[in-house]
């Protein structure tokens, strides 16, 4: 079993670069599959990119990722559905469900997997589809989506979901006819994935906006595009130098992005100068506990940076609060802060944090991405040192967490460890 093994380090300092956004290239990938021949720069190196790859493989298509570029060949793409076993690796299998529909007529796949935060259901997904003229059948664990023509319509959806959007647009471009979206989500990587389609030949515009008009064409080419920075590993260096106390300049990220999360460090007491594509963060003495942090769908602050808020505010003076909307489970990494000697109270989707002057380090594992990359700032800023499994939910999201915080003064290797060791640990520490 891996495990990260970080001493607590005191302030980081330095400066650092923002990898791509994986919730951007995901997508970006699943609708490559529409083209002929893409190239995909500022990739990150993820293993959820390297499954969107082997899905794409298994579709027929070549597909390899080299210095941070993925070259695409989706010419020879020939199959219809997906193994079981890669989609339930990755929750955004689900995104290639549109893409192998507008392609073939047809697709066939299982429920998807991913973080456990709670049901996560796919009916909006399903439903953006039948409205395209698909008609699915759900047999015990498995979809099939049969339909000779997509044709444009008007799709209402009755709450904001990002991968549903993503769906809905990926399979409307090849649609016949028009389409719009309303309530759509707004996040960023759903205008990336408008760029990025509108290169390949698409007819998008809207995204952004809460209505997305796509105009269908008949085809669909190749294309280059550049995946814009990643806004939640943006802020996870932002959350770990505010609560180390430190100073950290970060490049190639997009300040227009990340409004909500720069709000909040601001209100606890972070000093920031921010470029068109930089963020200079200087954090001293102790933060303030901020107002009530309560998750929203973008522009409101993302769920995703909810940990890494929750994180910082561990050694915060005063109380904070965190409201989760967005996933019904996503405080997996609670009573793991707790084991640091976070003081944290749970209820429903609410945390109170009482701010707690120091941090003890403790072996902790990781249940999710982001609150793996919680327990890492973390136990970056606790005395002693921590020991984190579970780290392949981190890397699921974040290219090399330990040379990125290593550049910025943070201990952190990366161990084998025997399970069992581990174990007994965990049982010591619990008797
Ligand atoms: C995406 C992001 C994820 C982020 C989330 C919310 C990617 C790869 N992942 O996930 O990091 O946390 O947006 O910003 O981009 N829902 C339904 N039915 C559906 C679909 C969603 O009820 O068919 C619900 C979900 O359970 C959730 C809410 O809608 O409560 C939002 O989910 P959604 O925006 O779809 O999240 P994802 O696209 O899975």
């Amino acid at each position: 079993m891996k495990i990260l093994e970080v001493s607590g380090c005191g302030p980081l300092r330095g400066s650092t670069v923002t990898q791509g956004s994986k919730n951007s290239v995901l997508p970006i990938l699943a609708a490559s599959m529409l083209g002929g021949g893409s190239e995909i720069s500022n990739c990150p190196s993820l293993s959820d990119v390297e499954v969107s790859l082997r899905i794409l493989r298994h579709l027929g298509c070549t597909g390899a990722l080299k210095n941070g570029v993925v070259t695409v060949d989706a010419s020879g793409a020939n199959a219809v559905n997906i193994p079981d076993g890669l989609m339930r690796e990755m929750r955004s299998s689900v995104i290639f469900l549109g893409a192998v529909l507008a392609r073939h007529g047809e697709a066939e796949i299982c429920f998807p997997g991913g973080c456990r935060l709670g049901p996560r259901p796919i009916d909006m997904h399903l439903d953006a589809l039948e409205r395209l003229g698909a008609e699915i059948e759900v047999d015990g664990g498995r979809i099939s989506c049969r339909a000779a023509k997509l044709r444009g319509a008007q799709i209402n959806f009755s709450s904001v979901s990002v991968g549903a959007t993503e769906n809905a647009m990926i399979a409307a471009s090849m649609a016949e006819g028009d389409t719009l979206i309303a309530n759509a989500a707004r996040e960023p990587e759903i205008v990336d994935l408008q760029d990025f389609l509108n290169k390949m030949g698409a007819c998008i515009s809207g995204a952004g906006s809460n209505v997305i008009h796509i105009k269908g064409v008949k085809e669909l080419h190749g294309a280059s595009h550049r995946v814009i920075p990643d806004r939640i590993a943006a802020a996870t260096v932002l959350s770990a130098a505010a609560a180390s106390g430190g100073r950290v300049e970060l490049g190639r990220c997009r300040p227009q992005d990340m409004e909500a999360v720069l709000a909040v460090l601001g209100e606890m007491g972070c000093r920031m100068e921010i470029g068109s594509d930089s963020i200079l963060l200087e954090s001293r003495g102790r933060l303030k506990a901020p107002k009530p942090i309560v998750t929203a769908a973008h522009p409101g602050f993302p769920t995703d940076a909810q940990p890494l808020l929750m994180a910082a505010c561990l050694t915060a003076e005063g109380n904070s609060v965190f409201i989760e909307n967005i996933f019904e489970n996503r405080y997996a990494h609670v009573p793991e802060l707790r084991r640091m000697g976070a003081e944290i109270i749970t209820s429903g989707r609410a945390a109170a944090i009482i701010g707690t002057e120091r941090l003890a380090g403790a072996e902790v594992v990781a249940a999710d991405l982001r609150g793996g990359a919680a327990l890492l700032i973390a136990a970056m800023n606790a005395e002693g040192v921590s020991r984190i499994a579970g780290t392949e939910y981190i890397d699921r999201g974040y290219e090399t967490p330990e040379a990125v915080f290593a550049e910025l003064g943070a201990q952190i290797k990366r161990k084998e460890v025997k399970d069992a060791e581990q174990q007994q640990k965990k049982q010591a520490q619990e008797e």
